[in-house]
């Protein structure tokens, strides 16, 4: 394959130039960090499993009406996306306590909360992505008002979304988060869009049944298995290739 170039090195993926104009290609590496970089490893397979579950929930939320940066997924770590103007901001939704939130405020883990809640992060290596208010936002100019409102809307219908798609597979959605960018459509219309990726690298996954954590905390907090449970929750999905990438199941429904 002729040699692309490359755009970004990220923790998790590499960006390269894609085919057409105001397109990338998305490889997503095994590399996995935590704590802002501090803690550092592989899962082995990591990459093709969140390339392929990412790829189903994205198209999922296409056939919702969320729009969103996915084009299709071109092999086995690569997916082709629509190159968007990343706004500095990540959203993190919550349903349950978990994470920093539960030791913010001393809340157990795995307390439901009354509402589902959004957090704003700056999106900044070096300040470790402090968390934020919509005053420092609009403030400082990482997102207008109407941008704010339009990813805080998505949010919520991402959130609602996913927390029933991934019941129906025995998984509680505990939180997650989510990147935005500014897209410059066919008709040089502006509109906001999801971008990055959807995968267990950056939701918390917890089984119905057990609570077993099924996500990245099983590499931040040293629990094992974790390339078990990315697997676990692509097979759940359907999108785990069980005798070769051909062979792919629809979800499997828990009863
Ligand atoms: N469609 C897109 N267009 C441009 N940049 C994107 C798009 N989707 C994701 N990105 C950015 O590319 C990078 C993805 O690589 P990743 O390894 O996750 O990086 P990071 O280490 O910054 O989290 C992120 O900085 C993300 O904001
Ligand atoms: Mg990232």
């Amino acid at each position: 394959m002729a040699r692309r170039r490359k755009l970004y090195e990220g923790k998790a993926k590499i960006m390269y130039e894609g085919p057409e104009p105001g397109t990338i290609i998305q490889y997503f590496k095994d590399d996995a960090t935590a704590f802002n970089n501090q803690k550092q490893g592989v899962i082995t397979g990591k990459g093709v499993l969140n390339n392929r579950i990412s790829e189903y929930l994205m198209t999922k939320l296409t056939e919702i009406g969320v729009p969103n940066h996915f084009i299709r997924r071109v092999n086995m770590r690569e997916q082709l996306v629509h190159e968007v103007e990343i706004l500095p901001v990540k959203l993190v939704v919550r349903n349950v306590a978990a994470g920093s939130l539960a030791k913010r405020f001393g809340l157990e883990e795995g307390t439901q909360l009354p509402r589902s809640i959004i957090e704003y992060y700056y999106k900044s290596d070096e300040l470790n992505d402090p968390m934020i208010s919509e005053e420092h936002i609009t403030c400082f100019g990482w997102a207008a008002t109407q941008d704010l409102d339009d990813m805080v809307t998505l949010s919520l219908r991402v959130n609602d979304f996913l927390v029933g798609l991934f019941l129906g597979v025995g998984l509680r959605l505990i939180d997650f988060k989510l990147e935005f960018g500014r897209w410059y459509n066919e008709h040089d219309e502006v509109q906001i869009v999801l971008a990055d990726e959807i995968s267990p690298d950056n939701c918390r996954l917890w089984d119905v049944a057990t609570n077993e954590k099924m996500d990245k905390d099983r590499f931040r907090r040293d629990l094992g298995g974790v390339k078990e449970a990315y697997q676990e929750v692509a097979r759940r999905l359907g999108v785990l290739p069980e005798a070769g990438p051909m062979d792919l199941k629809g979800p499997k429904a828990v009863q």
